[in-house]
């Protein structure tokens, strides 16, 4: 199959070219599009066969479910059995936006995305590509985000190209998304609310609304299965093995880099170092003092994050620096840990999962 690729403004979608992709949904097909989160993978909601498709396309496991996404707030009403005053409460508060509700599931949706849950999953994205698509395509869109299962989300229309061009009938491209880390998902099907997916809304928000809010025990302890089904799975990971640093000062974790890298040397070992700009200065500050500004050779890409005082500027970056090492052909991925407040709890949940839970302490 041949992948049409257009290119759309992000600020106003060209109708005649979200037109051709609303009818390729309409027909059971599969759009890619950008959100302010990651790029989604496209069809029709209510189509059980199209729905089917996008588990072909990216090679994803039946039993793990997907999010409806809809265009205006009403059509929560149709999707779920039951929506209680607080999640009224927070669809005004956060949508458009990255904060997807897991609620008690309307019966005119296909098992096929619920994955034969009795709950659904809707979110409003904040992308002026995706609610007109949602719009044009007259129904709500299932959409994973739209990488090859166990990959890191693409974040650019030429990441989702890379690993599905030849699988899906269109990308829309409208340049780099926002957050650059998935939506937060959030069960409000129980007694209290619990965060089964941290992410771009962040647990302090939501607590500022809602009081009480979990995280789910099976995010937190790997031995616990986790309610979300995609947590269970590998994910976000690049070919090239990531490792975490962690430590008490940016001191040590420069030094232990330096230390890892010269062990890597030895072996022929290929390394991409992604560091925050502060770790970066105490690595160069390292190098100074021992005459030797330049990296060793080894180290065949390196990326400044940016501040660990702006997490929003480092999760918007993250996965296309894993897929660009990826490019560089590393073999290993040395970067750092967070402190999980805030966006630092979805940025460490996602490093966790890249890395398989391979820290190293300094
Ligand atoms: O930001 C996002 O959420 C992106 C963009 C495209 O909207 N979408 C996304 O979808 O990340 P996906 O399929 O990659 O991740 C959806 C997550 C999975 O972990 C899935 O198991 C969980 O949401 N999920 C979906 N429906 C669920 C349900 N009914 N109950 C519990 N978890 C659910
Ligand atoms: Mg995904």
């Amino acid at each position: 199959m041949e992948t049409v690729f257009w290119t759309v403004s992000a600020e106003k979608p060209e109708q005649d070219i979200i037109k051709q992709a609303a009818e390729i949904i309409r027909r059971g097909g599969l759009v890619a599009f950008p959100t302010e989160t990651v790029y989604g993978l496209g069809a029709d909601g209510l189509n059980p066969e199209a729905v089917r498709r996008i588990f072909t396309a990216k090679g994803r496991p039946s039993d793990n479910p997907l999010i409806l996404h809809v265009a205006r707030q009403e059509e929560v009403f149709c999707l779920a059995a039951e929506v209680k005053e607080q999640a009224q409460e927070l669809m005004r508060r956060f949508w458009p936006g990255p904060l997807t509700l897991v609620l008690p599931k309307a019966d005119c949706i296909p098992d096929e995305v619920t994955a034969g849950l009795d709950t659904v999953a809707v979110r409003m994205p904040r992308h002026p590509v995706a609610l007109a698509l949602i719009a044009a395509g007259g129904a709500p869109l299932a959409a994973p985000s739209a990488n090859r299962s166990g990959y890191p989300s693409p974040t650019t229309g030429r990441h989702v190209y890379a690993d599905l061009a030849g699988r899906i009938e269109a990308v829309l491209e409208s340049g780099p998304t926002g957050v650059g880390l998935e939506s937060t998902v959030l069960d409000l099907s129980g007694e209290v609310p619990a965060i089964l997916r941290p992410g771009g809304i962040t647990r302090e928000e939501l607590q500022a609304v809602l009081g009480t809010v979990m995280i789910d025990p099976g995010l937190l302890d790997p031995r616990q299965k986790p309610k979300a089904p995609g947590m269970k799975y590998t994910h976000y990971a690049p070919r090239a093995a990531v490792y975490l640093l962690r430590g008490p000062s940016r001191e040590k974790k420069a030094l232990k880099i330096r230390e890892l890298v010269g062990e890597s040397a030895r072996k022929g070992e290929k390394v991409g170092l992604l560091l925050t700009s502060e770790t970066w200065q105490c690595f160069r500050d390292l190098s100074a003092s021992r005459q030797r500004q330049d990296l060793p050779e080894n180290v065949t890409y390196a990326r400044d994050l940016g501040s660990s005082a702006h997490l929003e500027e480092i999760a918007h970056v993250l996965y296309g620096e894993l897929r660009n090492c990826d490019a560089a052909e590393v073999d290993l991925i040395y970067t750092e840990t967070y402190q999980e407040e805030g966006l630092g709890a979805a940025l460490m949940n996602r490093l966790l999962k890249s890395a398989g839970y391979k820290i190293i302490d300094t």
